[in-house]
């Protein structure tokens, strides 16, 4: 499928998904899907929404648009209730929040105090939570490119697991701890030749990806007996992460049974695998199309398959780990955009698009032309009773893929200066953000109790000429 399928203007090849059918009355236009919006997003009498206590006109004035905001407590809360639902399973458990969702000093520091670990991907990401205060062991760094200089860095701060990618990986951090006189605690990534994506998995036999190192062919094995042989290494156990966006644990249950499959394999050699970390992907709502699971039921259905496997094994249950990103961020975040230029497109048999301009796009939320993703979009600075207008929200780029919402109802009296607000983009948003056309990357902003605090402040101009010397 094209990523890019912004060029069509006949209706029969408008969208892959589907266009959201018209809402009847007006007024469901409005309404806040607490499935899909932030537990603090709701409208004020006036009509305008608020998030947290913060209205959205006083949000923007603030931080200028585009601005993503996130509601402190439901972060908090979403940390708080994963540590909670996966301890009450009674099996020794352990959740690590992916730090590439979204990470600044700000959210390390509440996910540290909700008891929450994070996994970090790159020097900048271990920076940000050394810099946070999170302590080196809480810390699990990911990558399947560490240089030198990164893991040393991460034996400096005492990451508490290496999850080692590569046979070159195994041998450079060996290396680097014995240099510094330390043992470096790793899980080895395993690809178990599952691939999970939203409702569907599919379970193969061969690995054609740059994560991990392959079940099917031994490579993984041949991995786990050079990590346990080295004496600056310690193995604590197996990593594998199957996809994004699960709603289904059908998936997990498949790589499970290989995961435990294996390390029964390496109990016979006298390997033991103390520790199972299934990584993140956990499905959230972006529309009212997705059905997450619920978290206990997710984390009691992960505790029973490897308890079950185990058990037909004749293997100890290991301690279980998890790395939620999207599913502790993403649903907390409202992205804030200003209305700009709106315009009609005739797409013949009387149906008439009409393109939404907003003062961001691609470079602060690049999912949608990326992974053709969806997302709902209220107009939030004021109700409307207007007929429903078929919109398709764009952005400022120079690039016809420049699409925020693909398909969504707007009331036909949308106007320049209104805002709309994106729900759910508190996942791989602002983490994935760019300079492109030189735009400035926009704040990030919580709210909690009607008190507004920057995460990260919105980039200038002069953030982004700073770096080029001939100015
Ligand atoms: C190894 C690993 N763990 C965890 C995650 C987090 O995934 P999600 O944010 O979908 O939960 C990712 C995402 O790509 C990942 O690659």
């Amino acid at each position: 499928m094209p990523a890019h399928p912004a060029g069509p203007r006949h209706e029969d090849v408008i969208d892959p998904h589907g266009v959201p059918a018209r809402p009847g009355d007006p007024a469901v236009m409005s309404d806040l899907d607490p499935a899909i919006w932030p537990a603090g997003a709701r409208r004020l009498p006036d009509g305008e929404m608020e998030i947290a206590g913060s209205r959205v006109t006083a949000i923007a004035a603030e931080a200028l648009t585009p601005v993503v905001v996130l509601d402190e407590r439901q972060v908090r809360r979403a940390a708080r209730d994963y540590a909670a639902a996966y301890a009450a399973t009674g099996a020794q458990t352990r959740v690590y929040y992916a730090g590439k969702a979204f990470l600044a000093t700000a959210v390390a520091r509440w996910l540290d105090a909700e008891g929450v670990g994070i996994d970090v991907c790159s020097a900048g990401e271990l920076e940000t939570a050394v810099r946070a205060g999170v302590p080196g062991g809480q810390l699990l760094f990911h990558g399947n490119n560490k240089s030198e200089a990164e893991i040393a860095r991460a034996l400096e701060v005492g990451v508490g697991r290496f999850v080692v990618d590569s046979f070159a990986e195994i041998a450079r951090i060996a290396m680097l701890a014995d240099e510094a006189g330390v043992v470096a605690d790793c899980l080895v990534r395993v690809t178990v030749g599952v691939e999970a994506h939203t409702h569907e998995f599919i379970a193969t036999a061969h690995e054609d990806q740059k994560f991990g190192l392959a079940l099917a062919d031994g490579v993984a094995a041949e991995a786990v007996r050079r990590v346990a042989a080295l004496p600056s290494l310690r193995l604590r156990g197996l990593h594998s992460h199957i996809g994004s966006q699960i709603f289904d644990p059908a998936g997990f249950e498949v790589a499970t049974r290989r995961l435990v499959g294996f390390a029964a394999d390496l109990a016979a050699e006298g390997i033991a695998v103390e520790e199972v970390n299934l990584g993140g992907g956990m499905g959230i709502a972006y529309t009212a199309a997705d059905d997450p699971l619920d978290v206990a039921d997710m984390a009691d259905a992960l505790v029973e398959i490897v308890r079950r496997e185990c058990d037909q094994a004749g293997l100890v249950l290991p301690t279980l780990c998890v790395e939620p990103g999207r599913a502790i961020i993403g649903p907390a975040g409202v992205t804030l955009y200003t209305v700009g230029t709106i315009k009609s497109v005739d797409l013949g048999h009387g149906v008439t698009r009409t393109f939404v301009s907003v003062d961001g796009g691609m470079s602060d939320n690049i999912r949608t032309a990326l992974y053709d993703a969806d997302y709902t979009v209220t107009l939030a600075n004021r109700t409307s009773g207007a007929e429903p207008m078929l919109s398709r929200v764009v952005g400022k780029h120079c690039e016809s893929g420049d699409i925020v919402v693909r398909d969504c109802w707007l009331p036909a009296d949308l106007a320049p200066g209104d805002l709309l607000a994106v729900a759910a983009t508190g996942a791989y948003c602002r983490s994935m953000a760019s300079n492109y056309n030189q735009v400035p990357r926009p704040a990030v902003m919580a709210v909690a109790d009607g008190h507004l605090t920057t995460v990260l402040r919105r980039e200038t101009l002069d953030d982004l000429l700073a770096l080029d010397p001939g100015v």
